[in-house]
């Protein structure tokens, strides 16, 4: 087994212009698979590491112990290489929530290998343009998917997305469906049947702290999603060491976080979080809220769940259904509660608090980002005194500032932009492909700091209370969106000349997506075309994206030198009516534009 090498060198990193760059722990040698599988064979080999729950809750969970996860790590690994995966190459994992998502992470993990997860939710040109971006040969995908009772034609979106990215050479499918799916004898082959005819041992390779781990596409306010790089020193210890404290992890526990393992929760707190720690992960295929609203619940019963994480829509969704569907189920198992993704609105954590943990348990609403790597600003349950709707307190070595527009700190009690002033292990490390993007996108706008995007508010307690993306990503149902990627979406459509994305309050999924449409000459303004606008978006990105909003207006509040004044339209899709409080508008090129969009609001 690879065993740690310790670093002498810690924190090397730097935010400022000309001496940028970011490292810890640069000679320490260690491999993540082997810390989260190997390390925990002799002391805890016929511990469960995974239970499964699968959608249908007539069919049977499965359970892995570390001995077996250790197997199947192996096993995986060997049919990587024998595709001729090393050291370095991207692979794409494109898969349901199946056990096998988190075998193939750790197994790219062991032999040093970068994985980049996409959603299953996205669709064939999204997964296209992500496997193109980081040149990767090789995804890894399933027959079908299935959440909530329906299928997802997983490999046929691989097929559809090959077609647009040349370097894909070989995909390999796993049976999680059995479901009959086209294959190229060339290029495609099943899982199980390379799995069959390869060693269940596999040494792990020795990989150097700051050798990348992982990459992870995420949205941002401008341009395509960027391919965020993950290292395997900091990043490892970042994850284990959030989970253990912020959820006081103890030795027999079940952790479930609810996240898909497409989002980097699921990484770093089903995956890696977890296992890092010795612990036993749960990891759910389905939904929380089918076959009926109380699905979470009984999952919680069934595996006896001791820590639960999830967010603060799901609980919206499931509070608006009636308390009857929760108090029908025990949860005695639970001892303490997480959220993360969004703000958490008072209303949805008292419930959490009163009605599903019988304020029995404490809540940590763990504020953090695809680029932070685990949690930043979070309650140490027990140590921590909590508020509803508040995030409370930086983590360890984490060092929050709060500046206004010019760049200026703002001291003690008060509200501005979140950032991060020095770096910590967990931060992120590059943007695939463009480390220059990188720096412009988060260290240039405040200089020598680490900007978030967040603004955030410090009480009189020095508690945080997060208020959302200042910046044009919005955040729905906590899955991050880039308002210019739903633009460049709906401007693709034939019919569309301009199009404009901004978020509105949202009771369910926190922010909704309303899209101002100008057409091009010629065509109509028809509900048949709102509707095929939907359509198009979705396939364009996912459903995740689908505009709740589609207004056709003649033209967009602009600049005299062209700039979209979207401080205007988002005022407007919230559903300010009067022209005098949007604030001065005297700049705009046609002021009379904002009546008419005002006139036809499409809500
Ligand atoms: C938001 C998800 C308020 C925030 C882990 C951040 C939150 C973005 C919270 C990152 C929270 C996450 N309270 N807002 N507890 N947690 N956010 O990269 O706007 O998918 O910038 O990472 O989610 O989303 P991401």
């Amino acid at each position: 087994m690879c065993r740690n090498q310790t670093p002498t060198r810690a924190d090397e990193s730097s935010f400022a212009e000309g001496d940028f760059g970011i490292s810890w722990f640069s000679d320490g040698m260690l491999n993540v698979s082997a810390n989260c599988v190997d390390r925990h064979l002799e002391t805890r080999g016929d511990q469960a590491a995974i239970i499964w729950e699968p959608d249908d809750p007539e069919e049977p969970a499965r359970r892995f112990t570390y001995r077996q996860l250790h197997e199947e790590v192996c096993r995986f690994a060997h049919v990587l290489k024998g595709a001729g995966v090393g050291r370095g190459d991207r692979v794409t994992l494109y898969l349901p929530m199946i056990p096998e998502a988190a075998f193939a992470m750790l197994a790219c993990a062991r032999i040093g290998a970068i994985h980049s997860v996409v959603f299953g939710g996205f669709s064939p040109e999204a997964l296209a343009g992500r496997i193109s971006d980081c040149d990767s040969r090789i995804v890894i995908t399933a027959d079908e998917g299935r959440r909530g009772g329906r299928i997802v034609p997983l490999k046929r979106n691989v097929d559809a997305a090959a077609a647009l990215a040349p370097g894909l050479e070989r995909v390999i499918v796993v049976r999680a469906t059995g479901g009959d799916v086209a294959m190229d004898p060339a290029r495609d082959a099943y899982y199980d049947e390379l799995a069959a005819e390869v060693s269940a041992d596999c040494p792990a390779e020795a990989m150097a702290a700051e050798d990348p781990l992982f990459l992870l596409y995420t949205s941002g306010s401008t341009g395509k999603p960027k391919g965020v790089l993950h290292s395997t020193g900091g990043y490892l210890l970042w994850a284990a060491m959030t989970f253990d404290l912020a959820f006081d992890h103890r030795p027999g526990e079940v952790f479930w976080s609810s996240a898909d393992v497409g989002w980097v929760t699921g990484h770093s707190y089903i995956v890696y979080g977890p296992l890092a720690n010795g612990g036993t992960t749960l990891m759910f295929e389905g939904v929380p809220n089918w076959p009926t609203p109380s699905r979470i619940w009984e999952v919680v019963d069934r595996h006896r769940v001791t820590t639960l994480y999830t967010a603060p829509t799901a609980l919206r969704s499931l509070m608006k259904e009636g308390d009857e569907h929760v108090t029908r189920t025990s949860r005695a198992s639970l001892r303490l509660m997480g959220t993360v993704g969004e703000p958490i609105n008072p209303e949805a954590w008292r419930w959490y608090h009163e009605v599903v943990g019988e304020g029995r348990c404490p809540i940590v609403d763990t504020w953090w980002q695809t680029e932070t790597g685990g949690h930043m600003i979070t309650p140490l349950p027990g140590a921590t005194d909590l508020k509803p709707g508040a995030a409370t307190k930086p983590f360890f070595g984490v060092e929050p500032l709060l500046v206004d527009g010019n760049g200026v700190a703002v001291e003690g009690e008060g509200e501005g932009n979140l950032c991060i002033a020095r770096s910590w292990p967990g931060q992120a490390r590059t943007v695939w492909g463009d480390h220059e993007r990188f720096f412009q996108t988060y260290f240039t706008t405040y200089p020598g700091l680490y900007f978030t995007g967040d603004g955030c508010r410090r009480d009189a307690d020095g508690d945080y209370w997060i208020t959302g993306r200042v910046d044009d990503v919005i955040n729905v149902s906590g899955h991050r969106m880039g308002t210019a990627e739903v633009e460049s979406a709906l401007v693709l459509h034939e019919a569309v000349a301009e199009a404009a994305v901004v978020g509105f309050p949202h009771d369910i999924k926190g922010q909704g997506i309303y899209a101002y449409v100008t057409l091009n000459s010629g065509e109509e303004a028809t509900d048949e075309l709102r509707q095929a606008l939907v359509k198009w978006v979705r396939s364009e990105i996912g459903p995740i994206a689908t505009p709740d909003v589609i207004q056709f207006a003649p033209g967009l509040p602009k600049t005299r030198s062209g700039k979209i004044m979207r401080r205007i339209l988002r005022k407007i899709a919230e559903g300010e009516v009067s022209p005098q409080a949007l604030g001065d508008i005297s700049t705009l090129a046609e002021p009379a534009i904002v009546e008419e969009l005002i006139r036809n609001r499409a809500r």
